[in-house]
């Protein structure tokens, strides 16, 4: 895609190069959005790589507006291009939780938002979790929280599947515990509060806490026995 300079109308404005897709600013119809431009990996076969990558494509649109219907707040889905290979949202205006909490960490934790943002957390992956949906990469980056309601909004549906397994519930809670140990410590222990949240929606919290132990002793590799 052609990067213009910012401001007109249909103009983009890259936010994010990552390895597998591109995140642009934009507009659609007069309203604020985010593209995310999918492309190829060089150096598979041209035409199968096309086709993994509009299959990707549909994936994260049909997790995405899956995870909405289970009442998880996520961007509106304005289009699916697989020509341009393209996804079009709602632009969420509001920060990353990731930088709520580094703000947190350096200024003092407010601990009403704190418990806020954490029962948020809680909540929504229990009811992914619960309608059978894992998402596959629950970082502090792949949630917002909209300016005008503080409401948690979660992204970045491109590694998220259907599983009832336990085992693939306590790793995507893991991941997240590792994130916030990783970039958050200062903020205290707030996987306690997501997990104490979780286990409060949850139907199956005690199967996926008692993985989550399990998880925790080996990391999140599953042994290679049997
Ligand atoms: N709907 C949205 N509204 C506002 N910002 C967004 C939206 N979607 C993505 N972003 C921003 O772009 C970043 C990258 O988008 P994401 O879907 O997570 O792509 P990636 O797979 O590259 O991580 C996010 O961390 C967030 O800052
Ligand atoms: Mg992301």
């Amino acid at each position: 895609m052609e990067v213009e300079a910012n401001g007109q109308e249909g103009s983009l404005v890259l936010l994010k190069q990552g390895a597998e897709a591109r995140v642009f600013e934009s507009t659609f119809l007069g309203r604020s959005c985010i593209i995310k431009e999918r492309f190829s990996k060089k150096y598979r076969h041209p035409t199968l790589d096309s086709k993994l990558t509009v299959k990707r494509l549909n994936a994260e649109a049909r997790c995405m507006t899956k995870a909405r219907k289970l009442g998880v707040p996520t961007p509106v889905l304005f289009s699916v291009d697989p020509m341009m290979q393209t996804l079009t949202f709602e632009f969420v205006e509001g920060p990353m939780v990731k930088d709520i909490l580094l703000g947190m960490g350096a200024n003092g934790i407010v601990e009403e938002r704190l418990n806020d943002i954490a029962t948020q957390i809680g909540d929504s992956i229990a009811k992914l979790h619960d309608g059978g949906l894992v998402h596959g990469d629950l970082t502090t980056s792949n949630m917002l929280v909209r300016k005008d309601t503080n409401q948690l909004v979660l992204i970045d549906f491109g590694l998220s599947f259907i599983s009832t397994l336990p085992e693939d519930r306590a790793v995507d809670l893991y991941v997240l515990e590792r994130a916030f140990i990783s970039m958050h410590s200062s903020c205290g222990d707030v996987m306690e509060r997501v997990l104490a949240a979780y286990g409060k929606s949850s139907k199956q919290w005690c199967s996926t806490l008692n993985k989550l132990a399990q998880v925790r002793q080996r990391g999140r590799k599953r042994t290679m026995v049997g």
